[in-house]
């Protein structure tokens, strides 16, 4: 996509990609929770930005051989142009090059666009985590295979 930059996140993303946050997700994670990983795990924290602004981001975190995929979501006005895959895609590469050899995350049964991408890039359900979500949903943990 023409002007799309992939980077780390920086401090003065944060605003932005809080906003895509809350326009993302009923309960949002509270801008503390972005800060810190954003403060901890630069490395892991990957945003789309389009003339400086950010469009998308994916947090993720490291520990041991195993990443985990936190938060990933695109700003509304900018879903279905490519931007979700592109991100995730690079945290994944960043998360390998640190030393990544599966990669982890949870999302719910009913956001078929999310399971949809995770699967393109080759996630594969591992378990049904009942009850996960706040609000009494279930969630799919799906597990991504990267090392050999
Ligand atoms: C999930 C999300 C990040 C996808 O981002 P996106 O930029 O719109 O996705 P992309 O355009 O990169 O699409 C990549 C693939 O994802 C899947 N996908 C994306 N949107 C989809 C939709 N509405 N329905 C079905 N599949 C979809 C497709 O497999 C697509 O590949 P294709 O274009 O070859 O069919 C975005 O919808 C979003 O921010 N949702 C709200 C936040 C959220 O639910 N995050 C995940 C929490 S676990």
């Amino acid at each position: 996509m023409k002007g799309l930059t992939l980077r780390t996140v920086r401090p003065g993303d944060l605003k932005e990609v809080y906003k895509i946050e809350r326009l993302s997700f009923r309960q949002p994670f509270p801008p503390s929770y972005l800060e810190t990983l954003a403060y901890l795990s630069p490395e892991t924290f990957i945003v789309a930005s389009i003339d400086e602004h950010i469009v998308g981001y994916s947090a993720s975190v490291l520990k041991g051989l195993e990443g985990h995929i936190l938060s990933i979501a695109v700003h509304p006005e900018y879903r279905g142009l490519g931007i979700g895959e592109k991100v995730l895609r690079e945290n994944i590469r960043r998360l390998k090059e640190l030393g990544a050899r599966k990669v982890v995350l949870e999302v719910r049964v009913s956001n078929t666009a999310a399971i949809q991408l995770y699967r393109k890039v080759g996630f594969e359900i591992s378990c049904l985590l009942k009850n996960y979500y706040w609000d009494g949903e279930d969630a799919y943990e799906m597990v991504l295979t990267i090392g050999g």
